[in-house]
C-alpha cells in the first residue's frame, strides 16, 4: 500500500478540548500533527487513539509550544480560557491566556514562517459585554494587525457561536445535572444563543485553512436556540431558575453595524475583509431575530452526543 506523504506539520492548541480533539481526528490523516495541551492524561488518549500525534504538553506560557511553532506549517489556536463567569472573576488570567498568550503566538508564527494561522474567537467579541468576549474582540483585533505586519502569513479568524454540546456547554451541564438526579438550572428561558453543530465547527476551520485569506473574519451563517426550546430535551428534569450571570447577555449579537462592512458571503458564511472593496449589506445579527434550529435537530444532536460520550 502506497505510503500517504505526510509533509506538512499542523500545531493544535487546546487538542485536549471539544473542538480541538475534533480537528485532530479530523486532519490526523493528513498532516503531522502537533497537540498542545496542559491535561497529560487527555493528551495520552489522544495518543492513543491518534498514535503518530506528538504531544506538546504544557499551558500557552510553556517554552516547548515555541519550539512547536517553529515545526508547525500551519497553526490552529483553539485554546482560551472560554468560562464567561471565571472570566469576570479572574480577569487577569483570562486577559493573559487569550490576549497575551494569543498576540505572543501569533506574532511568533509569522517570525518562524507559519503560512497560516487559524484563531477561532466567538459571538461574543461582537459588541461584548464581559471580560471573556472583550478578551476575544481584543485577540481579534490583535490578530487584524498581525495580518498587516505579516503579509506571509495568512491570518485567518473564524467567528463561532456555542458548538452544540462541547464541553461545560449548558447541555454538558443539565445532562450532568440528570445523572446526578439533581435539578436543571436555567438562566432565563428566554435567552437565545447561535449554535450549531461540531462538524458544523470543523466545515468551517476547514473552509478558513482552504480558503481563507488574510483578514478574513469568517462567521457561519447559524440559526439560535431559545434556552426553552433546548429545555423540552430536558423535560421530565426539574428546573430551576437561577437568573442571568453576570456579563451574560439576553440575547447574542455575530455581527454588529459599525464592523467591518467589506467582504463576500457564501451560502454557508458571511466573510468580512477590510481589503475587499465590496459591501456586504449586513445589519445586526441577532440570534432573537433569526432562524431556529429545529427541536428535531437538537434532539438528533443531542442523541449523537449522548452516544458519542457512551
Ligand atoms: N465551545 C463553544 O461553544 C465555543 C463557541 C465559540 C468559540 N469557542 C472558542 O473555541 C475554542 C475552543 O473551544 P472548546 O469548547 O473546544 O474549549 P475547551 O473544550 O474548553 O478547550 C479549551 C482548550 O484550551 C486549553 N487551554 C485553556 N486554557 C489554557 C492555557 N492557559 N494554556 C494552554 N491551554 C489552555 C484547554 O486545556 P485543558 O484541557 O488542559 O483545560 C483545552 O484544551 C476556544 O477558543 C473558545 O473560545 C468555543
Amino acid at each position: 500500500m502506497a505510503e500517504i506523504r505526510r509533509e506538512k506539520c499542523l500545531l493544535i492548541t487546546g487538542a485536549t478540548g471539544s473542538l480541538g480533539s475534533e480537528l485532530v481526528r479530523h486532519y490526523y490523516p493528513e498532516y503531522q500533527i502537533l497537540a498542545q495541551g496542559r491535561n497529560a492524561e487527555k493528551l495520552l488518549r489522544l495518543k492513543l487513539a491518534y498514535p503518530r500525534t506528538e504531544m506538546v504538553l504544557g499551558d500557552l506560557r510553556a517554552p516547548g509550544l515555541r519550539e512547536a511553532v517553529r515545526r508547525a506549517d500551519v497553526v490552529i489556536h483553539t485554546a482560551a480560557q472560554k468560562y464567561v463567569n471565571l472570566a469576570e472573576r479572574h480577569c487577569y488570567y483570562t486577559v493573559d491566556t487569550n490576549v497575551n498568550c494569543t498576540y505572543e503566538l501569533a506574532d511568533l508564527a509569522a517570525r518562524h514562517g507559519v503560512e497560516r494561522f487559524i484563531f477561532i474567537s466567538t459571538d461574543k467579541s461582537s459588541f461584548p459585554t464581559n471580560v471573556y468576549g472583550i478578551t476575544k474582540y481584543l485577540a481579534e483585533r490583535l490578530i487584524l494587525e498581525l495580518a498587516e505586519v505579516y503579509p506571509q502569513t495568512t491570518y485567518v479568524i473564524c467567528r463561532f457561536g456555542n458548538i452544540f454540546g462541547s464541553s461545560g456547554s449548558v447541555v454538558q451541564l443539565w445532562l450532568e445535572a440528570q445523572r446526578r438526579r439533581e435539578p436543571i438550572q436555567v438562566t432565563d428561558p428566554n435567552m437565545t444563543r447561535f449554535m450549531f453543530s461540531l462538524p458544523d465547527a470543523v466545515a468551517a476551520v476547514d473552509f478558513a485553512l482552504h480558503q481563507g485569506r488574510s483578514g478574513d473574519i469568517i462567521i457561519p451563517k447559524m440559526k439560535s436556540v431559545c434556552l426553552r426550546d433546548l429545555m423540552q430535551l430536558f423535560s421530565d428534569a426539574p428546573i430551576e431558575i437561577i437568573g442571568r450571570r453576570p456579563g451574560e447577555k439576553v440575547h447574542e449579537t455575530l455581527y454588529v453595524q459599525g464592523e467591518i462592512s467589506t467582504g463576500y458571503e457564501t451560502d454557508q458564511y458571511y466573510v468580512l475583509n477590510t481589503r475587499d472593496t465590496t459591501r456586504l449589506a449586513l445589519r445586526d445579527i441577532n440570534s432573537s431575530e433569526c432562524e431556529r434550529v429545529p427541536l428535531t435537530t437538537l434532539r438528533q444532536w443531542l442523541q449523537q452526543l449522548i452516544r458519542s460520550a457512551a
